[in-house]
């Protein structure tokens, strides 16, 4: 069994994965969204010392199957770095303790693996990642043949779903909030500026967007927030829909993926699923319950490189915040 341990951002997790059959023996998750709510984002030392609480109190529901463990996976990068430091500790000292390798994980393949719990990962894949860091287009071929095709220039979907919820003072995480406001709203009220619509870059933006529902929402009350959250999500799904469709021009999609905590969105699933019609394209979605951070994903991808022998020794294991695939 591998034991894996996730702690980029705001969710602490651990999970035990058996390599043979690939299933899922153990997950817990115990996120901090309830204390960063409200400062409207995470925080990031706050959320050090709450994974510095959280993740021995799961580990300790892990010890029964210490006597089975064969390696340690973590997630090494991208993420905060104060934070990923609490879990990279705790699977060294693992390791050294019960003498097995450390297995350091990408936080990025990690959610791509979503969509492989308990199964066997299948490739080709254009995957659209959507979460709080990043909002990347990705040909995926192989666990190491991941080419990051397009990125965004400023904000990551994500986090425009959180800045827009702090603007209106309703919490974090923003996305659902978002989400769920929008379906009681008209999303032509407000029309919205399409990001990068004139420049034929394939790529992302979403701080003129952000900027022009500050200015909506200046003058706007709490009866008209339904109608914000709408127009605001229709232009940043049209966005994405936008550029996605250019992409398709010269790389029509044959099997088609959303990872990623936005890939929760439901608003998002339904658009992209009719983009994707005329291609006859497959579209593979991760479950609701493993879109957003978590550890079986990191787990998935630690069985992946337990059988190659991927190890990193534990002198030379770090943890690299912006590093992308
Ligand atoms: O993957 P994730 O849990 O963490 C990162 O790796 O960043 O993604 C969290 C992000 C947050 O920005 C959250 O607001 C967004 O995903 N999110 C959503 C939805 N659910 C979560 N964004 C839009 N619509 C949603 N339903
Ligand atoms: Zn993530």
């Amino acid at each position: 069994m591998i034991l894996s341990i996730e702690s980029s951002c705001d969710d602490s997790a651990i999970a035990i994965t058996e390599i043979k059959t690939k299933k899922l023996l153990f997950h817990k998750k115990i996120s901090q969204e309830l204390e960063h709510s409200v400062y409207g984002g995470v925080v990031p030392e706050l959320a050090s010392r709450l994974h510095a609480e959280a993740l021995p109190k799961i580990l300790e529901e892990c010890k029964p199957y210490f006597k089975d463990l064969k390696a340690v996976a973590v997630t090494t990068a991208p993420g905060l770095n104060v934070t990923l430091v609490e879990g990279v500790t705790m699977a060294k000292a693992l390791c050294l303790a019960l003498d097995i390798p450390l297995i350091a994980v990408n936080h990025l393949k990690g959610h791509i693996y979503s969509l492989f719990i308990e199964k066997e990962a299948s490739f080709p894949q254009t995957v659209l990642l959507v979460s709080g860091g990043h909002t990347q287009v990705i040909e995926v071929k192989s666990l190491e043949e991941m080419e990051m095709v397009a990125t965004t220039m400023d904000d990551s979907f994500g986090e425009s779903f959180d800045k827009v919820s702090k603007m209106m003072n309703l919490g974090y995480p923003g996305g659902p909030v978002i989400e769920k406001l929008a379906q009681e709203g008209d999303e032509n009220r407000y029309p919205m500026p399409l990001p990068l619509s004139q420049s034929p870059l394939i790529a992302f933006s979403y701080s003129g967007l952000k900027n022009a529902v500050r200015l909506v929402s200046l003058e706007a009350d709490e009866k008209d927030f339904p109608d914000i959250a709408a127009s605001f999500q229709k232009a940043a799904v049209g966005h994405l829909l936008q550029k996605l469709k250019k992409y398709f021009k010269t790389n029509p999609p044959q099997h088609f993926a959303i990872v990623g905590g936005a890939s929760a969105n439901l608003y998002l699933r339904e658009k992209i699923e009719t983009l994707l019609k005329p291609f006859n394209a497959t579209l593979s979605l991760a479950e609701l319950k493993y879109c957003s951070d978590n550890a079986a994903m990191i787990g998935r991808v630690g069985v992946e490189m337990y059988e190659k022998g991927r190890f990193t020794s534990l002198d030379e294991v770090k943890t690299e915040p912006r590093t992308s695939l």
